[in-house]
């Protein structure tokens, strides 16, 4: 199979329409069998429930090219049971997780030519989808839903790839007490969209979001979930139900403790203890591991020992064992990785 001439190392997180996206129609109350479609345009009502009050759910999950040359990716079972966790929530029916499973495989081997190459830097996003299609006026779920996924190659998501951030404190929320922030609904990316932009006009990469309930906690940024590690070399992560439960985090701490021996905890993190940390990272699928720097609040800097040049040596490990997992280097536990072709 020839690769599309795509210079992959100069790839930023952007769109790319590829050649082939899977659709499914949830109608009668059931699903059909799906179907892999050229079409990239997406036809409905104006008054759809997705237009009209945000009913819709996704997943970000990634394919790599290993060192062998196979097409893998990591772990769609635990995206597909957050995309069921997700649909719940939002009283839309649920998408198989052993469907979710086929048509994500289905999607990245019929787009083969579109996923990076080993060691070019970049990796193919897959993004599964779901909303309510059919006209609602009144607030009530739709009957009828797509189920979706397409994919599209991707570099780093941050612009300055491995360069370490600088995090401001939003004097905004990203969730409610017993809200929707432990769910991946496009609702909470909307009601990001402003704190985002703020914190990018002060000349931030990114927002630290505070637990709603008392605004004293550690909780996440728009896109990606909080690591540190302590002075004594200890992986902590925030414990909170109003945070989207990362794969990537989840992923990590395993990683931590069975490949590198170093002790792991998800607790409550303060906002007082930031200053004791001495390396902090964003984990997620989109965000990889990205260091932190410092983080600000307000005319407060909080600046890591890891300094601003360079990725903190412990962040540096995990980001190394996570990624020769994923690309095959690395010997994945059992069950982590799923063969497309
Ligand atoms: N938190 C939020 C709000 C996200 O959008 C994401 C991305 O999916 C994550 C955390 C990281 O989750 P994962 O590691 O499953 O990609
Ligand atoms: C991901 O990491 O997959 C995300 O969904 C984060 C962002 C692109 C919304």
């Amino acid at each position: 199979m020839e690769k599309k001439n795509i210079e992959w190392s100069k790839l930023g997180f952007d769109y790319i329409k590829t050649d082939y996206r899977f659709v499914a129609k949830y109608k009668d109350g059931a699903w059909d069998e799906g179907t892999l479609s050229k079409d990239a345009q997406v036809v409905m009502s104006e008054s759809a429930a997705v237009l009209q009050y945000a009913q819709t759910v996704f997943e970000g999950m990634k394919a790599y090219t290993t060192a062998d040359g196979k097409i893998v990716t990591f772990r769609p079972d635990l995206n597909a049971e957050r995309m069921i966790q997700s649909a719940q929530r939002l009283e839309m029916p649920v998408y198989p997780k052993d469907k979710f499973i086929d048509a994500v495989c289905q999607t990245i081997k019929a787009n083969a030519a579109y996923v990076p190459p080993y060691g070019s830097g970049a990796t193919l996003y897959v993004r599964p989808y779901m909303f309510g299609s059919n006209a609602v006026i009144g607030v009530k779920p739709a009957e009828e839903y797509e189920f979706r996924v397409f994919v599209t190659p991707v570099g780093p998501y941050f612009k300055g790839g491995v360069k370490p951030l600088t995090i401001c404190i939003s004097d905004f929320d990203r969730a409610a007490p017993h809200g929707t922030g432990n769910i991946k609904a496009g609702l909470n990316y909307a009601m990001s969209l402003h704190p985002y932009m703020e914190c990018h006009r002060k000349g931030y990469d990114e927002n630290m979001y505070l637990d709603p309930a008392t605004r004293t906690k550690v909780e996440e940024t728009g896109g990606a979930n909080f690591l540190f590690v302590t002075k004594d070399n200890k992986i902590v992560t925030p414990k909170s139900n109003s945070i989207l439960p990362s794969i990537t985090r989840r992923s990590l701490l395993y990683v931590a403790k069975e490949y590198l021996g170093l002790e792991t905890e998800e607790r409550e993190i303060y906002l007082d203890e930031l200053g004791d940390f001495a390396e902090c990272g964003l984990c997620g699928t989109a965000a990889v591991i990205s260091p932190v720097g410092k983080v600000v609040l307000h005319d407060k800097e909080i600046c890591f020992p890891s300094g601003m040049n360079d990725m903190g040596p412990t962040t540096k490990k995990l980001y190394e064992t996570l990624t020769g997992i994923q690309m095959g280097s690395i010997k994945a536990p059992e069950g982590w990785i799923y063969e497309v072709c």
